[in-house]
């Protein structure tokens, strides 16, 4: 069993892996953080709940970042609705976040634990910033870190920059440059590994959780005759069945101003780092085995 963290900003494609997350039988999810991205924290905060409500799981969610690091917050809720959760009616979640901060749970969480946890950013990377620069203690206790953002190939906020990393560019450097091992999940396999319209039809039939997923899919803009890029979802799905995705070890680097902010620029020569590399980047995944497992997680582990 995965002992994991989800750090996310729901948004639909967030609230797709955190469901697939909390109710696969292989993982243990400690922890859930949230932070400012595709909405406010205030909301993202609200969303995380309302998905641990909505199947009913007991797994503390604290709140974290409201703004990046040093540059100006911009939300994404022109792709994901005003709540970040178009397209379900959910009722408003009972529980209640954590007393303390993202920052201070995260800390707590992983020093607590006698494994090693696996961190998933699927957000904006403030909070893992934060964590690392305050509580250093913390990196040995991390196991990995798969992260959803970046792209080799052209980005989705500005031609140069994907999301996650433009939200917060000097936050990912940090992580980037931590030290402890990271797999990028970015757009070289999250806008080309979709989710078909046949698979989020399937899932449609498959009873309360398939209706909601498949109505909350039904509201992503990230959708083309392909199908639609469930970009968060891929980090569950490497976590589970890594052979499932080519990669290259890479020197990655946040370009941190400029009209290219956001961008990560890997060494792919690898003459100007030495072959030295920080960064596993997924740049192949099997679309089919993808749609296939997560019809199987809907129909056997959310009935
Ligand atoms: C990333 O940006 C967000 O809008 C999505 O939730 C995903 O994490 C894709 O670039
Ligand atoms: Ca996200």
């Amino acid at each position: 069993k995965h002992k994991i963290i989800l750090d996310t900003d729901p948004g639909i494609d967030d609230a797709v892996m955190i469901s697939t997350a909390l109710n696969e039988p292989n993982l243990d999810v400690a922890l859930i953080t949230t932070v400012a991205g595709n909405v406010t924290v205030d909301k993202t905060t609200k969303n995380a709940l309302t998905l641990v409500d909505f199947f009913n799981k007991n797994v503390p969610v604290a709140a974290g970042a409201s703004e990046p690091l040093l540059k100006k917050f911009e939300d994404a809720a022109r792709i994901h609705g005003e709540s970040g959760m178009a397209g379900y009616d959910f009722p408003a979640p009972t529980s209640r976040p954590l007393a303390k901060s993202a920052v201070q749970a995260l800390r707590d969480t992983i020093m607590a634990s006698e494994e090693p946890i696996t961190l998933i950013p699927t957000g904006a990377y403030t909070n893992i910033a934060l964590l690392l620069r305050e509580y250093p203690e913390v990196k040995p206790k991390i196991k990995e870190i798969i992260a959803m953002g970046g792209t080799l190939g052209r980005g989705n906020m500005t031609s140069a920059a994907e999301f996650n990393v433009f939200t917060d560019p000097h936050a990912a450097a940090i992580v980037y440059n931590s030290g402890i091992p990271l797999v990028m999940v970015g757009l070289d396999v999250t806008l080309t590994g979709r989710i078909t319209d046949e698979t989020t039809a399937k899932v449609a039939k498959l009873g309360r959780a398939g209706k909601m997923l498949s109505a909350i899919l039904g509201h992503d803009f990230d959708h083309d005759e392909t199908g639609t890029a469930v970009h968060d979802l891929q980090t569950i799905f490497y976590l589970l069945h890594p052979e499932a995705f080519q990669t290259k070890d890479l020197w990655v680097d946040v370009v941190l101003s400029g009209p290219a902010i956001g961008e990560t620029v890997a060494d792919i020569r690898g003459a100007y780092h030495n072959g030295k590399t920080n960064v596993k980047v997924c740049v192949d995944i099997d679309t089919k085995a993808f749609n296939e497992w997560f019809l199987t997680e809907v129909s056997d582990n959310m009935q």
